[in-house]
């Protein structure tokens, strides 16, 4: 029977590069769909850019342009690096579309006449001089519980710990370093928590994660047992200035990110009916029997799980057949690490020259279709590649095609050899349907066991009959060819069971075989009889370890300077999810390392800084600050006016030690007020990227300089 098959990736984000990290889904869902399609199945594949949102925004401004010139670029090179990769998209769209914008109109009209959008004003962090509010990511200060300096508004990298922005101290805009304000405004919010939604939810969305046993205790843990009311409402609008589609009837509020971004999917396939004359409804209609899938990283199950099937339920539309999650990519049993190298974007390997088709084929041996992190090891990598893939399988073509050629004119034995073949390579065509089971389950590790198994076996086989000497035997053609052809089959028909992994190079064994694309059906029957082959060139190469130490020196250093603390979206909101997207959006910065610099400036950018040398003319405790000291500083007879200053550095320094010395400040910061006081600036101080270790060292000019002077 021919399935409709629907499947998604989550849609990345239209402000930054992907990376090996994205691609382990990419590569898992592409690989699952090729099979379905060689399956014989109707199976779509869509994706698209996210490209809503505050980050983006701020970016674009950053760069001097508008947003959508920025989704256009960033579309541009998404599109590149994911065909690089030979993910094979059946479209590839964007959230800012007019098919998006349609859908999240219809949905968020019909979950209002529903009664399930509610309006209430909540309290905020707002930039007064940038003018906005501030998503968590956005708001910077001291870790409510360790102190550590600069953590986010969401939890600290330093200590681990999670809160709320509002618990933060001493907070700051990480846009424009104003201290941010409580304000109050309307926000519009879809309620999860009415009854009718955690119902639904308790009946529903167990099957939606049935494949996955830590998914479903994951919804358990959300949704609590019966009569309990966990679910909290959830924020679907933000105010502007926003890039994002407006609510319709609410001037200055905009669809939350998070609102438009699973609509993308239905966007996404919308565009794709037409391009292809499909039905929508027949996928997306309540009623639905096509299979509706979705491939995403855990940390964002409790959207998928959760809120997706909610606003699809009670907007009218079929729900999920399956959410499908997936771990985090660690590089050598650790965090991604720009310091190390392991950063490692799609564009600098296939910039380095590495085979797309070494890391499709170590990610799928890793996957195992639960949600366990998966390791790239970079030695485990150069191994397995050259080993498995280049060792076993492609050798069988290599022993066996040199003689057809040569000996033969390039034409398999004219007889028909599946019975010899059953015989002689046992349990290879019968391999086919549990390889196809593994696939089905997306055990992609447990099917290529099974293949690299069957591999030993025919290289067994070859080790046995030793081709090479037959051909040097009087009398033995026949049996050369005999064992030449068996072995040609054998190869093809690994082939056809690698292909979902490793579909360029099942192209080229086509063109080799000389052969129409490949289907999983193939498999179980031979090549016809005297079928003539094209001479074998090689397929493929060995990894020299050399490259990958290239392409760890390329991220290393190319990716440095590039180092942003721009942050990526996160939900404005607490739930559980905020802290696993929060560590999956961050690179390990832990590891002792020097801080990465920041991202290059225009030298205006840097002339807006008034640095001045400052005497310091009275140091003294601050009473009830642990960290501070309460500094005066002379700017010289020029300023003709001293400046308060309260500055962390009261665990190096005695405040006796500093009254006279010479030091370095920011002159024209905009005050501050603190619990303490105003301060009025800011002086320079060298410390660790945690600011714990070793110390914190004060600037100071060297000899001569005079307070008031400008460094620049
Ligand atoms: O977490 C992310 O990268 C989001 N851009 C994923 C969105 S998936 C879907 F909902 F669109
Ligand atoms: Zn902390």
């Amino acid at each position: 029977m021919t399935r409709k098959i629907l499947v998604t990736s989550a849609l990345p984000y239209a402000n930054g590069a992907i990376h090996l990290g994205h691609l382990v889904e990419y590569i898992q869902t592409d690989i699952w769909t090729r099979f379905q399609k060689m399956r014989g199945h109707e199976c779509w594949y869509v994706c698209a850019d996210d490209t809503h949102g505050t980050p983006i925004m701020l970016r674009a401004e950053k760069e001097g342009i508008t947003p959508e010139q920025l989704i256009a670029r960033v579309h541009a090179e998404h599109s590149r690096d994911f065909a690089g990769f030979h993910v094979a998209f059946d479209n590839y769209h964007t959230t800012h579309s007019d098919e998006t914008r349609h859908y999240s109109e219809d949905i968020y009209g019909k979950l209002k006449a529903a009664g399930l959008i509610e309006v209430r004003s909540i309290e905020q962090f707002y930039d007064p001089v940038k003018a906005m509010f501030l998503p968590d990511r956005f708001i910077k200060g001291e870790c409510p519980k360790c102190g550590a300096r600069d953590q986010y508004g969401d939890a600290c990298e330093s200590c681990g710990a999670a809160y709320a922005p509002t618990e933060l101290k001493n907070p700051y805009s990480a846009v424009s370093g104003a201290k941010p304000e409580l304000r109050s405004s309307d926000h519009y919010f879809f309620k999860l928590s009415d009854p009718r939604c955690q119902e639904f939810l308790r009946r529903a969305t167990r099957a939606v994660c049935e494949n996955q046993p830590e998914a479903i205790n994951k919804l358990q843990e959300w949704l609590g047992e019966p009569g309990e009311n966990r679910l909290t409402d959830w924020d679907i609008s933000r105010d502007a200035p926003y890039f994002g589609f407006e609510i319709p009837g609410a001037p200055g509020k905009f669809f939350y990110v998070w609102l438009d971004a699973p609509i993308g999917y239905m966007g996404s396939f919308k565009n794709l009916c037409a391009k292809k004359g499909l039905d929508f409804d027949a996928f997306w209609g309540k009623g639905s029997t096509a299979e509706l899938y979705h491939f995403i990283g855990k940390d964002i199950l409790y959207f998928h799980a959760l809120f997706w099937p909610a606003e699809l339920e009670h907007a009218g539309y079929r729900i999920p057949t399956s959410v499908f999650a997936h771990g985090f990519l660690t590089v050598d049993g650790a965090k991604m690490s720009k310091s190390r190298g392991t950063f490692i974007t799609a564009e600098s390997y296939l910039a380095q020259g590495l085979n797309p088709e070494w890391l499709r084929y170590y990610f799928a041996a890793k996957l195992n279709g639960t949600m366990e992190d998966i390791d790239l090891n970079l030695d485990d990598f150069v191994s397995r590649v050259n080993s498995d893939l280049v060792g076993k399988y492609i050798n069988i073509a290599s022993r066996a095609a040199g003689f057809i050629v040569k000996r033969f004119d390039g034409k398999l034995d004219a007889r028909h050899l599946i019975e010899i073949f059953r015989a002689e390579l046992p349990g290879l065509i019968e391999a086919g349907e549990d390889i196809a089971a593994h696939y089905e389950a997306r055990d992609y590790a447990r099917a290529l066991r099974r293949v690299m198994a069957l591999a030993d076996q025919i290289n067994q086989y070859v080790d046995k009959n030793q081709p090479w000497q037959l051909a040097k035997q009087e009398g033995q053609d026949a049996r050369l060819h005999e064992v030449c052809s068996l072995l040609i089959n054998a190869f093809r028909i690994l082939t056809i069971y690698l292909k979902p992994v490793l579909p360029r190079l099942a192209h080229r064994a086509e063109e080799f075989l000389n052969v129409a694309p490949l289907h999983w059906a193939d498999a179980v029957h031979l090549l016809p009889p005297a079928r003539l082959i094209n001479p074998y060139e090689h397929l493929m190469q060995r990894i020299d370890p050399k490259q990958v130490e290239a392409l760890v020196a390329a991220n290393r250093e190319s990716l440095a300077p590039a180092v942003s603390s721009a942050p990526t979206p996160a939900s404005a909101q607490p739930s559980p999810q905020r802290k696993a997207q929060h560590q999956k959006a961050t690179e390990d910065k832990t590891q002792g390392q020097a801080e990465p610099a920041a991202q290059h400036i225009s030298i205006d950018d840097f002339a807006k800084v008034d640095l001045r040398v400052a005497r310091i003319a009275e140091a003294k405790h601050v009473e009830g600050a642990d960290k501070l000291i309460q500094l005066t500083l002379d700017l010289g007879e020029g300023e003709n006016i001293t400046r308060n200053v309260f500055a962390g550095i009261k665990s190096a320094y005695d405040p006796a030690q500093l009254v006279g010395r010479l030091t370095v400040m920011v002159a024209n910061l905009a005050p501050r007020k603190m619990k303490f006081g105003m301060s009025e600036g800011m002086v320079l101080a060298a410390s660790d990227a945690d600011g714990k270790s070793p110390g914190i060292y004060l600037l100071s000019p060297d000899s001569g300089a005079q307070p008031g002077m400008r460094v620049k």
